[in-house]
């Protein structure tokens, strides 16, 4: 049987269990939230032991190299011992800054962060709530502007988008940990074409990206297509029109299915 020890206390893990299940089968609480190694939101610390190479795929080599692993992909052979801490120094402090409809279930949420966050537009971070509550958010927002912004679809009874929704306020307390993400746009070939494509809110990183390569002097054509099941599903219509209205290398074509 392998074990893992948090916070001071050890917890033996069930065979093939994974490091996440089972702190919480025992109730501990870690911050999760697709436990499939896509969002890195139960992003945990080795201080001792050995971190399974297949804990570690999609990490920053610098988080790697400091044995940083994601709970929810971490399986330990029977026998092993891990202790674990959290990743405190990996999440900085924000507040809410605002929080816009952008259509009727999609919400701009504005985020101050305590210090300058250093992403590129395009990449994610996670969201944390007070309680632990995690989920991964696309960067529509380019750094040099003032707050980060999100662009959240409300899914009904979604516990973290039903927050933003419903109760969370401009001034409220959140934490932001990241950013992570290789989708962003890379100078160096200013006249290759560019197509960027997105459904709902998969939208995000891309008005951050085009907007990107557009300051950055990209005069490649650029092909935006914004996909949604009815014409209510798209949004930022307005702006991205205003946008390829300034640049002729910029295509924009909301698509809806019916
Ligand atoms: C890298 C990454 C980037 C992301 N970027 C964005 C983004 O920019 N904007 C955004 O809105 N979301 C984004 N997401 C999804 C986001 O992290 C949450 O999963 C989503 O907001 C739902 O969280 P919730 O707490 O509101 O719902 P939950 O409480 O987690 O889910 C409530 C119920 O809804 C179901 N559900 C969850 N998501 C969906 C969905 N998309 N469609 C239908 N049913 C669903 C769940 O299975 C559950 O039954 C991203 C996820 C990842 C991994
Ligand atoms: S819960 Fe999403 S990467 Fe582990």
């Amino acid at each position: 049987m392998a074990k893992v020890k948090h916070e001071a206390a050890w917890y033996p893990l069930e065979s093939g269990e994974t490091v996440l299940d089972g702190l919480l089968r025992q109730g501990v609480n870690v911050s999760h939230s697709c436990r499939a190694g896509a969002c890195q939101s139960c992003l945990m610390r080795a201080v001792e032991g050995n971190v399974p190479a297949a804990a570690q795929v999609g990490l920053k080599d610098t988080l790697r190299a400091r044995n940083y692993f994601l709970a929810c992909a971490c399986r330990l052979p029977d026998g092993e011992a891990l202790e674990v801490a959290g990743v405190w120094e990996l999440r900085m402090p924000a507040r809410i800054v605002s929080l816009t409809p952008l259509s009727g279930d999609v919400l701009s949420v504005r985020l101050e962060t305590e210090g300058a966050l250093d992403y590129r537009a395009g990449q994610y971070v996670t969201l944390l709530r007070a309680d632990g509550l995690a989920r991964s958010y696309s960067l529509a927002s380019l750094p040099r502007e003032r707050t980060l912004e999100l662009h959240v679809r409300l899914i009904p009874g979604g516990a973290m988008s039903g927050w933003l929704a419903t109760e969370a306020k401009p001034g409220e307390r959140v934490e932001v940990q990241g950013p992570a993400g290789d989708c962003f746009y890379v100078p160096g070939q200013p006249e290759a074409p560019l197509l960027l494509a997105g459904t709902g809110t998969g939208l995000a990183p891309l008005y951050g990206i085009v907007r990107d390569a557009l300051e950055a002097g990209h005069t490649g054509p650029i092909l935006l297509f914004h996909g949604a099941r009815e014409p209510g599903g798209l949004y930022a219509v307005d702006a991205l029109r205003e946008l390829a209205a300034r640049h002729p290398n910029l295509r924009y074509r909301p698509c809806v299915l019916s």
